[in-house]
């Protein structure tokens, strides 16, 4: 591990994960590192997870807050929320354990957009942050951190937690070294905040390392444990046909005009059906194509080693384990194609205005007029979170939706009369794809929205109920500009509560 902590005034630091977290009191704010299952630290939240137990056990108080960047792994958020020890969480989780904790009222939870936690941090709407616990790949001999697989809220994490522990995973490649791009300005807090200077997915305007106080590092602790590298589900019919209409759409706006050949940089969100998109691209015709996004999946890898990417900006990997292991294989190659930035800069709305970003996300369900519900199952059970959806979403050149259009095996619709959850107004979304088709709602007024997602969109099965509604809907105070039943607008959610399908 020498070779790996290079600096002696870290390396004296060196300690157990179970001593470290002997450090930690009750009621503290924990800033982890991690960011879709990369760069968590992989022993300090098992040996705290022990420490809480043990002070239950013997019936003291025991709860902490868990700050991240995004979602984590069981040997994070899963071993945390067994513990029962989880007073807050923010702001973005995928975990089963601290869904349940979320979910039973035990464990507050904050959905917050993932390109404004930074400010929220800063400014001091979150609290006072005692700890920030942070995977390293090195320090270098100048007692800097060089991040690992995600950069997340690392940067500012380190810079406003009181102390500061770090982990330092030789199972991730060296070679990462060069991948990072720290900025700092970012942090300065209004009227101070200056332009952020990217103009181009590739820009670099940081440094490779990131800073930290050394007065401030209470340990540091040497692991070696891969990241939760999670296999994609193989494409299936449905995410094949959803991601053919939204290439096809593209190929139509280059025919347009509305887009360059090249198309604009690309944002593609978590989850198999962002990934059947990007496997899509690979046998398209597009090349020459860039990236300004939040995560690397496996289909963003194949594109860069097709040629057909050029270089894809972002926060983290979401990598399977074979693409992880490649990626830590050839990680100094990767480095000319790829930035890790800070998440308020890679979900930075500025550039991603600035560059014409083209979004796509997934969803739980949408309504007939184009409101996205992203995160709450049948309006009130949170599933993960708006993650960094919103940021580019609202700000994107033009902004898409993925789903199949029925779940749990077509007894719910995906589209709905009215979404139980809005985290997406119609007034950010462009289109809606699923396996039946796309509804391009540029321009259209509600009544011809609704039109559009129902014929272009709807399950077969759903169609006519569908059509009903509207019907419906328009013969109440004469429908208006946007027209609705509200006594049964939400019927359908009641529904499948009441009987365990839609239908
Ligand atoms: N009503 C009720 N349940 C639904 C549903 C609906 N309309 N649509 C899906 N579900 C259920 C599924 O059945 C599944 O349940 P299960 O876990 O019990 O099997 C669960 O929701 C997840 O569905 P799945 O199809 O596996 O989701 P996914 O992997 O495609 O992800 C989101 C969809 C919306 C959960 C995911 O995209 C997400 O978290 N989005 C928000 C964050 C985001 O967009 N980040 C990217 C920004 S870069």
């Amino acid at each position: 591990m020498s070779d790996r902590i290079r600096n002696e005034r870290f390396r004296s630091k060196v300690m157990s994960a179970a001593d470290a977290a002997a450090l930690v009191e009750n009621g503290w704010n924990i800033g982890f590192s991690g960011f879709t299952g990369a760069g968590y630290p992989k022993a300090f939240p098992g040996a705290l997870a022990e420490r809480i137990t043990a002070a239950h056990e013997k019936g003291e108080e025991f709860r902490v807050g868990v700050w991240t960047g995004a979602s984590t792994a069981p040997e994070l958020d899963g071993a945390l929320a067994a513990t029962g020890g989880v007073a807050y969480r923010q702001p973005y989780q995928s975990d089963p354990a601290m869904r349940t904790a979320i979910n039973k009222g035990d464990s507050y939870y904050t959905d917050i957009h993932l390109s404004h936690v930074g400010n929220q941090v800063t400014q001091g709407f979150l609290g006072k942050l005692n700890l920030a616990v942070i995977e390293a790949t090195a320090i270098t001999t100048y007692g800097e951190i060089v991040p690992s697989s995600s950069v997340g809220m690392n940067r500012t994490y380190v810079d406003q937690a009181d102390k500061v522990i770090i982990e330092v995973n030789s199972w991730q490649s060296e070679d990462l070294y060069g991948m990072h791009d720290i900025y700092y300005p970012i942090g300065a807090l209004p009227p101070s905040r200056v332009p952020l200077p990217i103009t181009a997915p590739g820009d670099r305007i940081g440094g490779k390392t990131m800073l930290v106080d050394p007065e401030k590092v209470v340990a540091v602790i040497a692991t070696d444990a891969a990241d939760r590298n999670t296999p994609f589900k193989p494409l299936d019919d449905d995410s094949r046909a959803i991601a053919g209409y939204f290439l096809d759409f593209l190929a139509d706006e280059v025919k347009h005009g509305r887009l360059p050949e090249n198309l604009l940089p690309l944002q593609s969100g978590v989850g198999n059906i962002a990934n059947a998109v990007l496997a899509g691209l690979l046998e398209g015709p597009f090349e020459n194509l860039t990236s300004y996004t939040e995560v690397i999946q496996d289909g963003m890898v194949d594109l860069l080693d097709s040629g057909k990417l050029l270089v894809a900006s972002a926060t983290a990997f979401s990598l399977s384990p074979e693409a992880a292991h490649k990626m830590n294989e050839n990680a100094a190659d990767y480095t000319k194609k790829i930035i890790l930035r800070p998440q308020d800069v890679s979900n930075h709305p500025e550039p991603i205005r600035r560059m014409g970003v083209i979004a796509c996300n997934g969803m739980i369900e949408a309504d007939i007029y184009g409101n996205v519900n992203s995160t709450h199952i049948m309006g009130s059970r949170m599933q993960n979170g708006i993650g960094g959806s919103g940021d580019f979403t609202r700000n994107g050149f033009f902004s898409a939706f993925v789903t199949p259009s029925t779940a749990k095996g077509g007894a719910i619709s995906a589209i709905t009369p009215m979404v139980s959850h809005v985290d997406h107004t119609e007034h950010d979304v462009d289109l809606i794809i699923t396996e039946q088709g796309l509804a391009d709602l540029r321009g259209l007024a509600p009544r011809q929205r609704a039109q559009a997602i129902i014929e272009n969109c709807a399950h077969p099965d759903y169609k006519e109920p569908l059509r009903e509604y509207v019907k419906l809907a328009a013969t109440k105070a004469n429908g208006q500009h946007t027209p609705h039943d509200l006594s049964s607008a939400l019927s359908w959610h009641v529904r499948f509560l009441e009987t365990g399908s839609m239908k």
